[in-house]
C-alpha cells in the first residue's frame, strides 16, 4: 500500500522517542521507504495519561484493540520487560505482523522462539536497539564481517552502569545520586536492579553471542557480577595505579563455544575501554582477518535508541535488512533465569 500503518506498544522514554522520531523524520523516511507512514495505535499501561500524539492516534489499554487492526504492518515493541513484551510479541508474530524491539530481555529469554515463529509466519523479529543503544553494532557485524570468524569481544554495554562509575569517579558522587541522576535521564531500566547488577548486560551477552556464535554461551560464573560492591575508593585507587574501574562484557571464541563473562574489571590506559565515559557504550572484537576492531557511541537514552529503531524500520519497509542469523540456541538456562531476584 503507499501508506504504512505502525503501531507502538510502550510510550516511555523510548516509545516517545521513536513516535518524535517518526513525525520529526517523516519526510525522509517517505523518501526512503516509497511510502507515508500512519501510526493508528499506541498501547500503553495507563491510558488515561495525556499523551502529545496526533489526534487520528488512538492511546489504548487494550492489546485487544492493537490485534484487531487487520492492516497494521510493523509494530514496535518497547514495554518494560519480557514478562510484559512476550505475549504481545507472540501474538503479532503469528499473526505475521513484524515486529521491532529494544526489550532486551525479550529478546534474550524468548528469542528462541519468537525467531522460528517470526519465519513460520512469514514475517521478521528486529532488536538492533536491543544491544548497545544507538550503536548499530548487529547489523553492522552481520553486514560487515560475514568471513571473519570472532575470536573475542569485550564491551561495555549497559549505559546505566558506565555512567554511575564515571559520575562517582569524576565527582565523587554518591552511588544513590548516580543512579537517581541514571533513571531521570531515560537510561535506567524500570528495575534499576537489573543494570547495576548485571542482569541487563548479561541479556545483551546472551544477544551478542547468539548473533556471532548461532549460540548462547557458557558462563565462567553462574550469575552476573554488576557494580553494587563498586566503592569510591575502589575507584580512586584504581585512579592511582593507572587505570579505572569498568563494567565489562566478555565473550571468548574458545574452538567455537563461547565463553563468557559480565563483572567488573581493571582496565588500564592503553585499553580501547579505558576512554568510554558516562552513558557511551563501546563493543571491541578481534577478527581472524580484520585484527581488533571497536564500535562505540551512546548505549542508552531517548533517541539513540530511536535511531537504531527506525532505521531496523526503515532496513524493513525499504527491503534492506539482512537475513537475520539462524538460531541454535539462544535462551538462557532456566537455573540462570530463576536466579534473577529484585531486591
Ligand atoms: P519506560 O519505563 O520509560 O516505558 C515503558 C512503557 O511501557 C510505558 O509507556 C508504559 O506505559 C508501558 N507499559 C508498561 N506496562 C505495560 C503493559 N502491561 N502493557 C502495555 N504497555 C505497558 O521504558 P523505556 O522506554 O526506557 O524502555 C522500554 C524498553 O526499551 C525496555 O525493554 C528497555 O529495556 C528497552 N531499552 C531502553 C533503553 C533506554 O535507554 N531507556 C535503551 C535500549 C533499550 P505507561 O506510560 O502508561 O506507564
Ligand atoms: N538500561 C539500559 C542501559 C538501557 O542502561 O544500558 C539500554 O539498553
Amino acid at each position: 500500500s503507499t501508506v504504512k500503518k505502525i503501531g507502538i506498544i510502550g510510550f516511555g522514554t523510548v516509545g516517545s522517542g521513536v513516535y518524535e522520531t517518526l513525525v520529526t523524520k517523516r519526510e525522509k523516511i517517505t523518501h526512503l521507504i516509497g511510502s507515508d507512514l500512519e501510526i493508528p495505535v499506541i498501547l500503553v499501561k495507563d491510558a488515561a495519561r495525556k499523551r502529545h500524539v496526533a489526534n487520528d492516534t488512538k492511546v489504548t489499554d487494550r492489546f485487544e484493540e492493537v490485534i484487531a487492526l487487520a492492516d497494521l504492518d510493523v509494530v514496535i515493541e518497547v514495554s518494560p520487560d519480557a514478562e510484559t513484551g512476550y505475549p504481545y510479541v507472540h501474538a503479532l508474530l503469528s499473526k505475521g505482523i513484524t515486529v521491532i524491539t529494544a526489550n532486551k530481555e525479550l529478546v534474550a529469554k524468548h528469542g528462541e522462539t519468537l525467531l522460528p515463529l517470526a519465519d513460520a509466519n512469514n514475517c521478521r523479529l528486529y532488536y538492533e536497539a536491543a544491544v548497545a543503544g544507538g550503536i548499530p553494532v548487529l547489523s553492522s557485524i552481520r553486514h560487515t564481517l560475514k568471513t571473519n570468524d570472532i575470536l573475542q569481544l569485550e564491551g561495555i554495554v549497559n549505559g546505566t552502569s558506565n555512567f554511575i562509575l564515571t559520575k562517582m569517579r569524576e565527582e565523587g558522587a554518591a552511588f544513590d545520586v548516580a543512579l537517581a541522576e541514571a533513571q531521570e535521564k531515560g537510561y535506567a531500566e524500570a528495575v534499576p536492579d537489573k543494570d547495576v547488577d548485571g542482569w541487563d548486560a548479561y541479556f545483551k551477552t546472551t544477544i551478542l553471542s547468539q548473533w556471532l556464535f548461532g549460540r548462547a554461551p557458557v558462563w565462567q560464573s553462574a550469575i552476573p557480577i554488576g557494580i553494587r560492591g563498586i566503592r569510591l575508593e575502589d575507584l580512586t585507587l584504581a585512579e592511582k595505579i593507572g587505570g579505572r574501574i569498568k563494567h565489562v562484557a566478555a565473550l571468548e571464541n574458545i574452538s567455537g563455544q563461547p565463553v563468557a563473562s559480565v563483572r567488573p574489571h581493571l582496565i588500564l590506559t592503553e585499553h580501547p575501554l579505558y576512554a568510554v565515559e558516562g552513558v557511551n557504550n563501546a563493543i571491541h572484537l578481534e577478527g581472524s582477518i580484520v585484527g581488533s576492531i571497536a564500535f562505540q557511541g551512546p548505549g542508552a537514552g531517548k533517541f539513540p535508541t530511536a535511531s537504531a529503531i527506525v532505521e531496523d524500520l526503515v532496513n524493513h519497509l525499504s527491503h534492506t535488512s539482512e537475513k537475520q542469523p539462524d538460531v541454535l540456541n539462544i535462551s538462557m538456562t532456566r537455573n540462570e533465569e530463576k536466579s534473577f531476584t529484585p531486591k
